[in-house]
């Protein structure tokens, strides 16, 4: 891909791992999945690879990892013409299952690839995406169609959730269960990007990208391209802490310390003026101002029975305001709350 093309790619797309070592965090799944092509080869002439189940949370590398497994099988000029993708855009009906992939299946693969040195009987390969979302159905007639076409096709579903699988098509598949990336392999891989990128980042700004993101890389992958789009507009030198929360639209470390300072320190009705215009003025919502507090409390050094009682009451106002409580009442409550027990 030209430079130009590949400038113009979110990210995310840009940053798709091309190869199974550049899928981060996700090593156990990597190594299963390199022995299988490696062991089969010998004794029978052919890669042996289950259908397989690869389920986890978004942004945790499922769709990157079959995408490299099958450039790795197939040669990445080949690996197109042998894999059939569907997506939840697609038609997910009883009729995508029974047309469309049997279409594909029933048709003997016709590639093999530049990779494919040893010349292996191969198999082409059925990437059912987001297969939670489909139907009880539908899944039960792909496995009838599984059975059938297991000589010459290998399906991978991937999932969020494997509850919202059939028994019957779990038991067919070897499940891989993806996990949240690990801290340090998001760190790694955000920092290989920003040197690639050539984009100043502060290492604080890095650490809220991947504490926001929670092991999602795509959504570490979009708030580091938002930010440097902002450092574009605004002319800074570097990305840095606060503009990773204001590029996400949550409160700054300061705009905490501005909220607790005015409740520890000014008039019930000058802290619910603070809070007020800060939400109004920044678009901040009151639910992730306390959810900052909540971090901050859990650590805050006072009586523990204090602390439990604060716990637990902002949970109820989380649990108010998700259930649509008036925002203002919900702010004030909060205000008393604190000032109550902290004051
Ligand atoms: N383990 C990973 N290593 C490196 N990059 C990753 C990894 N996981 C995700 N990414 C990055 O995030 C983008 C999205 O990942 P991917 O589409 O593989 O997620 P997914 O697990 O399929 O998510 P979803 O459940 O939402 O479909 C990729 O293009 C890649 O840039
Ligand atoms: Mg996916």
């Amino acid at each position: 891909m030209s430079k130009v093309s590949q400038d113009n790619l979110p990210w995310i797309e840009k940053y798709r791992p091309n190869s199974l070592d550049e899928v981060y965090g996700q090593d156990s799944i990597t190594s299963t999945l390199r022995n299988f092509i490696k062991n089969s080869s010998a004794d029978n002439n052919s890669i042996s690879l289950p259908h397989m189940l690869f389920y986890g949370p978004p942004g945790t590398g499922k769709t990157s990892m079959v995408i490299a497994l099958a450039k790795e099988i197939y040669g990445a000029d080949n690996y197109r013409k042998n894999i059939l993708e569907l997506n939840a855009s697609d038609d997910r009906g009883i009729d995508v299952v029974r047309n469309q992939i049997k279409d594909f299946a029933s048709t003997r693969q016709i590639s093999f690839g530049a990779s494919n040195k040893k010349n292996l009987k191969m198999f082409k390969l059925v990437i059912l995406d987001e297969a939670d979302a489909m139907t009880n159905i539908a899944q039960n007639a792909l496995r009838r169609v599984i059975e059938k076409y297991t000589k010459n096709v290998r399906f991978v579903i991937l999932a969020n959730y494997s509850y919202k699988i059939i028994p019957a098509l779990l038991s067919r598949c070897t499940r891989f269960r993806f996990q949240p990336l690990p801290i340090e392999s998001s760190y790694q891989r955000i920092k290989n990007i920003i040197t690639f990128e050539s984009i100043r980042v502060e290492d604080e700004a890095v650490m809220a990208i991947l504490r926001i993101s929670k092991g999602d890389m795509r959504k570490s992958l979009n708030i580091l391209q938002a930010c440097n789009t902002t450092l574009g507009i605004e002319e800074k030198e570097s990305i840095d802490e606060d503009m990773v929360y204001e590029c996400v639209g949550l409160p700054t470390v300061k705009d905490i310390e501005t909220c607790l300072n005015s409740i520890l320190n000014d008039s019930i009705q000058t802290s619910y003026y603070t809070l007020m215009n800060l939400q109004k003025d920044k678009g901040l919502a009151l639910i992730d101002i306390i959810n900052a507090f909540v971090n901050i409390i859990v650590e805050y050094d006072i009586d523990v029975s204090k602390k439990q009682i604060l716990l637990v009451k902002l949970s109820d106002l989380e649990y108010g305001i998700s259930k649509g409580g008036n925002n203002n009442i919900q702010t004030s409550a909060m205000i008393g709350l604190i000032k109550n027990l902290l004051v």
